[in-house]
């Protein structure tokens, strides 16, 4: 029976457990998904979603997202109830990427090649004529019997597949393995066409941003992939460890990481609207080069002004924060990013704003602030040469209280091998 306990929260009521969705609720529930799902930008957080919600709908122990990318399937995204429910809580399955060839030979490969729907009762008992063979790999690996599997294609609208969605373990109402209905492959098959909708908007932004970042790049010769790579990845290691210390959700602390990624890739974006004179001088700036130079943290903020999203705002803090110091003599101080002057109250006598301070600098600015002057440190510049790495650590540790928040310097100390690992990862001259 419904394991469901009284005093149960809200939604989870519903959705969660065990408990069997009557028609009529999924009913409800499919003309709730396409605005649920429409309001999500993220693309991985949407395909957590599509696959909670697509379990929820047949009652399935576990599932899986593969995305296409040209002839391959790229394995995106799974959920496990059944392993989930082994581990302590709080830890996430670690699940191995991998690619599979589009073609007849596996299931997900031949639903992605033909663009019809498999409801395999038992993929251990599957007729050796067929094309498709099931691969035990995960099964073994994992520790899992997977049974019943129903894939579906993501058609979109121009009859393209964007990748295939893969349910496993029907369950019955007392939580016994069984198979999917022709019922269940009708509502899988509504389903997977309204998260096919949602997932290729999410991509399509995703790609907007990619290039947005490989726009900044072609005008900022320094600001190289790697270069851009690395802030990010030393951005999100910090986040991450700041962010276990208060215990933040997994969730919560994902769906940081990836906005937070992109967000401080583009740290420098605004720097597109500075002159090649300026930009790629080969010397020290003058007094008055340097003024100009200082406006990329304004004319970055402003790209992101039209807020669609969490990724715009995180965009927007981390280009309008990244040059603030912790002591409070950064820029460009609290000022409106639309009109680049003070705000009331921060007014200073030279006509500029006050320095934020401390935490008055949102997170974000503060980590990628450290980010970037470490990775400017160790890089060569047309104004400098790359410094060593035992002076650019003792110049950070000299910073902390000063231009750093003297937390996130504890923190980047604390994990430097992973920031090296990092490092060592996006090297210039792999490039
Ligand atoms: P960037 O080269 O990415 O440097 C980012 C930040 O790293 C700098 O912010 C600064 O805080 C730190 N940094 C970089 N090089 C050095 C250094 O040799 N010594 C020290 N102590 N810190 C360093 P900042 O100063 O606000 O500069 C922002 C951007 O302005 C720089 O980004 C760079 O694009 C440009 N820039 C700054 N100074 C010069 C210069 O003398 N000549 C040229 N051509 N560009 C400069
Ligand atoms: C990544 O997310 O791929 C890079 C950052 C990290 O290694 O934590
Ligand atoms: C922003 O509004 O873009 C950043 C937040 C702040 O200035 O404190
Ligand atoms: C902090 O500033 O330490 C927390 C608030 C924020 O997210 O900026
Ligand atoms: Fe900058
Ligand atoms: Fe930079």
């Amino acid at each position: 029976m419904a394991t469901i306990s009284e005093g149960c929260r809200g939604i989870e009521l519903v959705f969660g457990g065990r408990r069997v969705l009557t028609e009529k609720e999924k009913l409800d529930s499919l003309t709730r998904l396409g605005v649920e799902l429409n309001q999500i930008n993220d693309l991985d957080i949407l395909m957590e979603r599509v696959l909670t919600r697509a379990r929820q709908f047949v009652n399935a122990d576990a599932g899986s997202i593969y995305i296409r990318d040209r002839q391959w399937l790229h394995f995106s995204y799974t959920q496990n109830e059944t392993l989930q429910n082994k581990l302590p809580r709080g830890e996430k399955l670690v699940y191995s990427t991998f690619r599979i060839p589009i073609d007849e030979k596996s299931i997900a490969g031949y639903v992605a090649a033909t663009g019809q729907a498999l409801n395999i009762p038992d993929v251990y008992k599957l007729e050796p004529t067929l094309p498709y063979k099931f691969s035990k790999r995960f099964d073994q690996t994992a520790g899992y019997r997977t049974v019943s599997i129903l894939t579906v294609p993501l058609t979109i609208a121009t009859g393209d597949i964007l990748g295939i969605l893969q349910i496993i373990n029907a369950q019955d109402e007392n939580g016994r393995i069984t198979t999917f209905t022709k019922a269940d492959e009708q509502m899988m098959f509504h389903f997977a066409g309204i998260a096919a909708v949602a997932l290729e908007r999410a991509q399509m932004t995703r790609a907007l941003i990619l290039r947005m970042i490989r726009m900044a790049e072609m005008r900022d010769p320094k600001e190289t992939g790697a270069h851009v790579n690395r802030v990010a990845g030393f951005s999100v290691e910090i986040y991450e460890q700041w962010a276990l210390k208060r215990q933040l959700s997994q969730k919560e602390i994902d769906k940081s990481r990836d906005i937070l990624r992109m967000a401080a890739m583009l740290h420098d974006v605004g720097k597109v609207a500075t002159s090649d004179v300026i930009l790629k001088k080969p010397d020290r700036l003058s007094d008055d080069e340097y003024q100009i130079m200082k406006q990329h943290t304004i004319q970055g903020a402003r790209l992101f002004e039209n807020r669609q999203s969490d990724f715009d705002e995180a965009a927007g803090i981390v280009a309008l924060n990244h040059h603030e110091r912790w002591d409070g003599t950064g820029y460009p101080g609290h000022v409106d990013p639309v009109t680049g002057l003070a705000l009331k109250g921060f007014e200073l006598p030279n006509g500029g704003a006050r320095g934020k301070k401390g935490k008055e600098i949102p997170l974000f600015g503060r980590i990628v602030a450290l980010a970037d002057v470490f990775d400017a440190l160790s890089s060569r510049r047309s104004y400098k040469e790359p410094w060593d790495e035992s002076k650019i650590l003792k110049q950070i540790e000299m910073e902390a209280g000063r231009h750093f928040d003297p937390e996130l310097v504890e923190i980047f100390f604390n994990r430097l091998d992973v920031i090296r690992s990092i490092q060592a990862r996006y090297n210039e001259e792999d490039e």
